[in-house]
């Protein structure tokens, strides 16, 4: 399953400035990965996308940010929304730039002690940066799993199984690209409404698509 949604993502995932696209010989910068990471945490990859570029243009490196004005960063937040989290930027940058010598950790235990880093961001990080054998699971992946497993338990309660399910399929050679790729078919195929199953790299694989449940998981709690 791994194989196939790699392959797809290779040609198909969408090219995005925070990604290094597939063969390239460059790494990806830890800096650049954690900003846009805590900029997709609650603002989608439209309104981030022009913003993004700005910021670093404006502080190329943890060190610049670090030494920035948190008044000037809360005015570059401006419009993207959840100013706790640009607080919570500037104060990881300062201890990164101060404690760290100006490099991330790369595991994800270690990224998750960083303020404003939790478990979705550590894992995002430690895969993507530093192609540790981590898998971060937002909503997108969330359902992914949920219906290729056809998993009937609710959410939030279905959320350390799906967890499991997500990790035991990581391969461990590219787990931040996997990580890309689940988000990728999430956002543009396995969509919440109307998923464009004719089109799905792993339909073959899919238990709610065979169940006719694709479309209806994950199921989720009253609340
Ligand atoms: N949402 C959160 N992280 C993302 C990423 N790396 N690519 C696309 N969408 C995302």
């Amino acid at each position: 399953m791994a194989a196939k949604l790699l392959a797809w993502y290779d040609r198909e995932g969408r090219t995005l400035p925070w990604r290094i696209r597939p063969g390239a010989e460059e790494t990806p910068d830890p800096y650049k990965v954690w900003l846009s990471e805590v900029m997709l945490q609650q603002t989608t990859v439209k309104a981030v996308l022009p913003r993004y570029g700005r910021f670093l243009g404006r502080w190329p490196r943890v060190e610049d940010l670090a030494a920035a004005p948190l008044g000037d960063v809360l005015a570059e937040w401006a419009g993207l929304g959840y100013y706790a989290r640009a607080r919570n930027l500037h104060a990881c940058a300062r201890v990164v730039a101060e404690e760290h010598c100006g490099e991330f950790p790369s595991t994800e235990a270690g990224l998750k002690k960083l303020p404003g880093i939790g478990d979705y961001t550590a894992a995002a990080i430690a895969s993507i940066a530093f192609n540790e054998p981590a898998t971060p699971v937002d909503g997108n992946i969330e359902r992914v799993m949920a219906r290729l497993f056809a998993l009937k338990t609710p959410l939030p309660e279905a959320k350390p199984e799906i967890k499991a399910m997500a990790a035991s399929l990581t391969p461990p050679d590219r787990p931040g690209d996997f990580a890309q790729a689940l988000m990728d078919l999430g956002a543009q195929i396995c969509t919440p409404k109307r998923p464009a199953c004719g089109l799905c790299p792993i339909r073959p694989d899919c238990e709610g698509l065979a169940e006719g449940l694709a479309e209806v998981l994950p199921y989720k709690a009253e609340k």
